[in-house]
């Protein structure tokens, strides 16, 4: 026992973790075994291990891996036709994630953002109609569905598709198609590989209006038959939304749908002005950073952590994966909100004893 002991701790210390994981070697994907997978975005410098600290602690902490920005349209498919297509970071991202025997997750097919012009606009004088839009996204999503078929598990097939108020957004593809885009993606997807986990994704669904928006759209796909297999909440943040209670209402009504759910992108910003604006979207990000991070942001970071975790651990039998929007601070979209659980020097923040702390409760209260 004392032999494996310290082998543990050498292996820990020659995976370049820090002295504080080797004195407390619980790991977050062994913290939560029992009760869901801990995974994380990916970017470039991590699946290709050019950052070599962070890729062993991605392999040391998490079992499951998404693309932060590789798999989106723009990334993979810049220009019109067959050879438009770029998969080089994607194919090296799915390997990282085979090689360390990881649930491995693609982000996403059909988003509003990050989506070149050309897939809207007619060629030459041709004016642009519903069919042509809706062939591109069906060859879009049998290509990349199907390249990765088997091997990415779980998809995320439409993105935040709707406003705040649960209404449809009005998005170029909601524009160029219509209602029916978002049946139509889980369609293509299913027919590319029908064993995947399909998910509708999106922020900010705790909030009632937006909830309801969101549950009233699964259920009227899941009358219609559509192939719709999970539902990914975002779940962006701040020190003090959501609250335990809304969380909890969320989660609550979202088990009704019967569909397993992933927390998909999560991080807490704890800068002062992250505090007003809980928005995901790209455009008010720059809203919602700088400003200094708010006093003792240290401890009220842990204690917003470890109140989202104690109830996500409430929720356990419906949620499959949680997975972090990024690895440490410095890599993060939010990097001035200091949102994660590891700072810019690979090294666990309060905010991680405070997550496994919360494993080690549930397991004792079992
Ligand atoms: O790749 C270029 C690089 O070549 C260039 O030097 C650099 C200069 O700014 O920009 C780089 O691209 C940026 C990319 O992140 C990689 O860092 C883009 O400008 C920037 O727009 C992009 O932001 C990403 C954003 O989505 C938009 O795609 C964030 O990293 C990413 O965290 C964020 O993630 C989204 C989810 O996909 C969906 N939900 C909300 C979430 C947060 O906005």
């Amino acid at each position: 026992m004392k032999s494996m002991r310290y082998s543990l701790a050498a292996a820990l210390l020659a995976l370049g973790a820090t002295a504080n994981a080797a004195d407390s070697p619980a790991t977050l994907k062994s913290a939560f075994q029992d009760y869901f997978m801990m995974g994380v975005a990916l970017n470039q410098r991590q699946f290709t291990e050019q950052d070599t600290n962070g890729a062993a602690l991605v392999k040391l902490q998490f079992n499951s891996v998404s693309p932060e920005n590789v798999m989106k349209w723009q990334s993979l498919h810049p220009r019109l036709g067959p050879d438009g297509y770029n998969f080089g970071p994607a194919d090296r991202y799915v390997e990282f994630g085979e090689k360390n025997g990881m649930f491995i997750v693609g982000h996403t097919l059909v988003w509003h953002s990050q989506t070149p012009r050309w897939v809207f606009e007619g060629e030459g004088t041709n004016a642009i109609t519903r069919e042509v839009v809706l062939q591109r996204m069906r060859d879009h999503i049998l290509t990349v569905v199907g390249r990765y078929k088997g091997r990415i598990k779980a998809w995320d097939v439409v993105n935040e598709a709707l406003n705040e108020d649960g209404s449809l957004r009005p998005s170029p593809w909601y524009r160029a198609i219509g209602e029916d885009y978002i049946a139509k993606a889980f369609e293509y997807a299913h027919e590319a590989d029908p064993d995947a986990e399909l998910r509708y994704n999106d922020y900010s669904i705790e909030n009632e209006p937006k909830r309801n928006g969101v549950i009233a759209l699964v259920k009227k796909l899941q009358a219609q038959n559509v192939p719709i297999s999970g539902l990914g909440s975002q779940t962006h943040a701040n020190l003090t939304q959501p609250s335990a209670e809304l969380l909890d209402a969320a989660l609550t009504a979202f088990a009704g749908l019967r569909l397993p759910i992933s927390i998909t992108e999560l991080d807490v910003n704890a800068s002062q002005r992250g505090q007003r604006n809980q928005s995901a979207d790209v455009s008010q990000n720059a809203q919602a950073v700088g400003g200094d991070v708010v006093d003792a942001a240290n401890q009220k970071l842990a204690d917003q952590y470890a109140s989202l975790f104690r109830v996500f651990l409430k929720h356990h039998r419906n949620i499959k994966l949680v997975t972090f929007w990024g690895l440490t601070d410095r890599d993060s979209w939010r990097r001035f909100g200091t949102p994660l659980l590891f700072d810019g020097a690979w090294k666990p923040k309060p905010a991680f004893d405070a997550v496994i702390a919360e494993a080690m409760k549930a397991g004792d209260a079992k």
